[in-house]
């Protein structure tokens, strides 16, 4: 049995479906792009094999019911523009930590924000988790700006948390609870 609901997916311009090898090439273009892993605890993606290790990093988190990561393309077009994920899922706690990226010349039409929105109804209702959590460095502001419009607040400023490549960030702690989500979404 699957240890995730099915996905129920929503009208808009944006489509959710799951990741399969089919899809290495566009998700070594998003990876692989240092502009879209600028903020991220990783270095930039540099052949197939990287996108490999990640769909099979996947898997085995999904069958143990701790992540599940999804592709975002546009609707009637089958290339995945993006990902978002949930992981460090806690089934008694029922949270989880949310991630999301984008490819580049995707960005600024608002289509994240699309994508989230279908993400959290999924997320907040058949998945029925409580609350959601997001770890984004302070400078990320496309990010930050992604959050805020959903609702999340940021609850905290946790000092030097990550050091990549030698470089010391913060992290800006943010949080979004399923009432939070309901009664903006049933206004
Ligand atoms: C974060 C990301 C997914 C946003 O996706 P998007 O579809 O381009 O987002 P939007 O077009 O809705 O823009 C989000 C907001 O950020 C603002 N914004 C975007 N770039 C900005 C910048 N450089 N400075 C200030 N504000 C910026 C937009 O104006 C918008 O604000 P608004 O909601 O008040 O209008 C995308 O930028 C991305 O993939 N970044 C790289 C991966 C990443 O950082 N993921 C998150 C890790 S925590």
């Amino acid at each position: 049995m699957s240890p995730f609901p099915p996905f129920i997916q929503r009208h808009g311009r944006i489509a959710l479906r799951p990741l399969s090898d089919a899809d290495v090439d566009a998700l070594l273009a998003i990876f692989g792009d240092p502009e879209v892993v600028r903020y991220w605890s990783g270095s930039p993606w540099s052949g197939p094999e990287d996108a490999h290790r990640m769909l099979a990093a996947d898997r085995a988190a999904f069958d143990a019911g701790g992540a599940i990561r999804l592709g975002v393309s546009l609707r009637d077009e089958n290339r995945v523009i993006g990902t978002v994920s949930l992981f460090n899922r806690s089934e008694s706690n029922r949270r989880a930590e949310i991630g999301y990226a984008l490819a580049r010349s995707a960005w600024g039409r608002g289509l994240m924000h699309e994508a989230l929105a279908q993400w959290l109804d999924w997320a907040f209702g058949p998945l029925g988790l409580h609350r959601l959590e997001a770890d984004v460095d302070p400078e990320n502001v496309a990010s930050r700006r992604s959050l805020e419009r959903l609702g999340f607040r940021q609850e905290g400023l946790l000092r030097e948390r990550w050091i990549v490549g030698g470089e010391v960030a913060d992290t800006a702690f943010y949080g979004l609870l399923a009432r939070e989500w309901q009664a903006r979404t049933q206004r």
